[in-house]
């Protein structure tokens, strides 16, 4: 008998998520696979649901309905009035641990050094000694280029320094996933290229992650494949030139138009 293939267990799974605020649903119905390793990026117009999804994904909020598993630990809810019981809450707590987030605003403790900014959640959740903490923020400031800076205040480094300082925060979690929310929106546009480029190195190391982005160059060259979202929804999941060169939906087409002619 030959070899059976190992079956691909995904990561990241959402099945029939919706979501909504005391109003319409800002989510509907989104299905979505994502496995181990993958670098997928977010696109679509302000207001489509692009930060509820991350939000979501890592039990910031709740959802009304639908599946989330990542790595494992699955949060179910049947409707919008089954209300979250002590057993949800701590499935939602397990997952989130297992999320590393991001998020466009740059938003480290402004009163503690760059190194402390690190050390503190390993610290005070995961119970890790200090020195345990330390030499694992130094291995993270190291792994974004910022060794130089360990005992500074963010108040004293660049916005694309704090955010690369943002990065190796959630990751001294240790987390199965990250999640970006326009992680360069806010920087000077000469400051961009360096986050993207802490991405890229985590992408070789194997880490998965997701990002929601308007640098559609970025998502063109680094992703393995594009999310498409419009109006709460999941229009189109496409590879990465494929998007840009003939995207398969007619309100892709429309959204990308904007991006004709620049250089992608
Ligand atoms: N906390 C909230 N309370 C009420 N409405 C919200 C909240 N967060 C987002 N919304 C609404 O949900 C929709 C989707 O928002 P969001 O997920 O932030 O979209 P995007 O990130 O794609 O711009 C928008 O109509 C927004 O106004
Ligand atoms: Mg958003």
């Amino acid at each position: 008998m030959s070899e059976a293939a190992s079956p691909v267990v995904p990561l990241i799974s959402v099945e029939r998520l919706y979501k909504s605020y005391d109003g319409p649903p800002v989510l509907k119905d989104i299905n979505l696979v994502i496995e181990e390793g993958d670098l997928v990026s977010i696109i679509g117009p302000s207001g489509c649901g692009k930060s509820t999804l991350l939000r979501c994904l890592n039990c910031l909020e709740i959802l009304d309905s639908g599946r989330i598993t990542i790595a494992g630990e699955t949060l179910e809810r049947a409707n919008r009035h089954d209300h979250p019981d002590h057993a949800f809450r701590e499935r939602a707590h397990t997952l989130r641990a297992e999320v590393g987030m991001v998020f466009q605003s740059l938003n480290l403790f402004p009163h503690k050094t760059i190194k402390e900014n690190i050390m503190l959640a390993p610290m005070i959740v995961k119970k890790e000694p200090r020195d345990v903490a330390e030499a694992n923020a130094m291995r993270l400031l190291e792994k974004v280029g910022l060794l130089k800076h360990t005992d500074r205040y963010p108040y004293h480094l660049s916005g694309g320094q704090q955010q690369r300082a943002a990065i190796a925060r959630a990751l001294a979690m240790n987390p199965k996933v990250m999640l970006y929310d326009e992680p360069t929106s806010s920087l000077d546009p000469e400051l961009v290229d360096e986050v993207l480029e802490v991405m890229r190195g985590l992408d070789r190391d194997g880490m998965t992650q997701v990002i929601v982005t308007h640098e559609m160059r970025f998502a063109r060259n680094a992703s393995d494949y594009i999310i498409y979202m419009e109006h709460g929804e999941i229009v189109e999941i496409s590879d990465e030139d494929e998007i840009f060169m003939e995207p398969k939906d007619e309100r892709t087409r429309r959204f990308l138009r904007q991006y004709v002619g620049r250089d992608l």
